[in-house]
């Protein structure tokens, strides 16, 4: 039974026992869920909002008022006045990025100051990072057999594979020790110029070799900006949970983008899922109460992979246009398709959900039916789950199960009992289908567009 609270409601987000110890909110598909929206609303009543993985491939939209912010690295409870923002060891930071969000944070009237801290154990992304994240995609793109990401271009996978490599990495702790820094810059400049060279040289792009002394220069100058923010996050993490302060993990891109679990290789290089909060955060196993699991009641997907369920027809440039299905990082167009409950049912297990917020259901206006994929068949079987196999996703077909759409301009709704018969039908399928319930489902990416649901 559904009862109708609002969310000026002080209790909304208590009701739904989502405040009741630490919790995580992640995105339950290819990212671009609107996990910003969710997040904002539920800092306000944490006490701490932390970054766990990725880096400045993800972009986070908070909209407030008639005011929009877009976040890559800073957490999004940077908007809350009261909140603890920590970027931990799991993020890959590039200096220069995050201080221009700081300073256009600041440049709108926004606290950017002890309320912000960055993990000593991150590591930087380095200029070398971004040339080598192109190049390598476009010599990916060049040869035959083989298929390029498509990735952000913000240098995540290099900086994470250093991170991997070990010696050619720098922490953002090292910063800290200009003495050494200049050498260890010095040294892995000359080992990326060698590299990089060769990989320009093999898809025949011009290559000027990096100027180690500019670079090491820069990162002095963004490390004396950065000094007070840095600390050993784990060791306040540790400490706020002895207080009984509360923590809400941000986590960027999406569980089908997790290294591990995502749709391998076309996938970023962090662990997405709830899963990469522990070792993301320096948290021990068992820290999460709650995790939010944001879906987006369509599919979106950037860059390349499988995606089963994709349109190339009218109706994804309907849902393109109507959901401004484009890059918040890169601007790049989305793909567009049916909601995949296989896939967010895949997810949802993965990372433990105990409860899901839908969101973009107003962008599926005005379409006759709507579908959901409720099974892949491939080589005449039906399989209902995420296979390992990229190949073979890539092969399956999916099985739909059509449902009547609705006309009716759900945005301006301020109550679920009042979405049409055939919104909550559809909202219905999806929570029987994943067995977890939508707890809450946007209408517009405003504060006042998220409509609980008591069950
Ligand atoms: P990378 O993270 O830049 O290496 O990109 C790897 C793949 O993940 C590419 O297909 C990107 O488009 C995708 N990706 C990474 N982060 C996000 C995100 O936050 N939203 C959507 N797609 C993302």
């Amino acid at each position: 039974m559904t009862t109708t609270p609002t969310m000026t409601e002080p209790d909304v987000f208590d009701r739904l026992g989502l405040t009741q110890g630490h919790c995580a909110v992640v995105g339950m598909q290819y990212g671009d869920e609107g996990k910003g929206q969710i997040v904002d609303r539920l800092a306000e009543r944490f006490d701490y909002v932390v970054r766990y993985n990725g880096g400045a491939n993800a972009g986070h939209t908070v909209v407030i008022g008639d005011q929009k912010f877009a976040l890559h690295l800073v957490p999004s409870g940077i908007l809350c006045p009261n909140a603890i923002n920590v970027v931990g060891n799991g993020v890959v930071v590039d200096p220069e990025q995050i201080l221009k969000e700081m300073d256009g944070l600041r440049e709108r009237g926004v606290k950017v100051g002890d309320n912000l801290r960055i993990s000593d154990r991150a590591h930087v992304v380095m200029p070398y990072h971004k040339t080598q994240d192109a190049l390598f995609d476009h010599a990916l793109s060049k040869a035959s057999g083989t298929a390029s990401i498509g990735t952000t271009g913000r240098g995540i996978g290099p900086c994470y594979a250093d991170k991997a490599t070990r010696t050619t990495a720098i922490r953002i702790g090292d910063l800290l020790c200009p003495d050494s820094l200049k050498e260890r810059v010095r040294k892995i400049v000359g080992i990326k110029n060698i590299m990089l060279q060769a990989l320009a040289q093999s898809c025949g792009d011009p290559y000027t070799p990096l100027n180690a002394d500019q670079i090491h220069a820069d990162l002095e100058k963004h490390a004396q900006r950065l000094r007070p923010h840095i600390c050993d996050t784990t060791q306040l993490l540790y400490q706020a949970g002895q207080q009984g302060k509360k923590l809400l993990f941000e986590g960027a891109n999406a569980t089908l983008l997790d290294i591990d679990h995502g749709t391998y290789p076309f996938v970023t290089s962090s662990s997405c899922a709830s899963l990469g909060v522990y070792p993301g955060a320096g948290v021990p196993g068992g820290t999460l109460k709650n995790v939010v699991g944001i879906v987006k009641l369509y599919t979106s997907r950037v860059g390349a992979g499988p995606f089963p369920t994709e349109l190339l027809d009218e109706t994804a440039s309907q849902i393109r246009e109507r959901g401004r299905e484009y890059g918040t990082t890169t601007g790049r167009p989305r793909r567009c398709g049916w909601l995949d409950l296989v896939a967010v049912r895949y997810a949802v297990r993965l990372s433990g959900v105990t409860a899901v917020v839908g969101t973009g259901l107003s962008v599926l206006r005005g379409l006759p039916s709507l579908k959901l994929c409720v099974g892949y068949r491939v080589d005449g079987r039906i399989i209902d789950t995420v296979p390992a196999s990229c190949d073979l996703l890539a092969r399956v077909e999916p099985v739909f199960e059509e449902l009547p759409g609705f006309d009716v301009a759900v945005d301006e709704c301020r109550d679920a009992n009042d979405l049409p018969a055939e919104a909550k039908k559809y909202i219905q399928r999806v929570e029987q289908f994943i067995g977890v319930p939508l707890a809450m489902v946007c209408v517009g990416r405003r504060r006042d567009q998220i409509l609980p649901r008591y069950h």
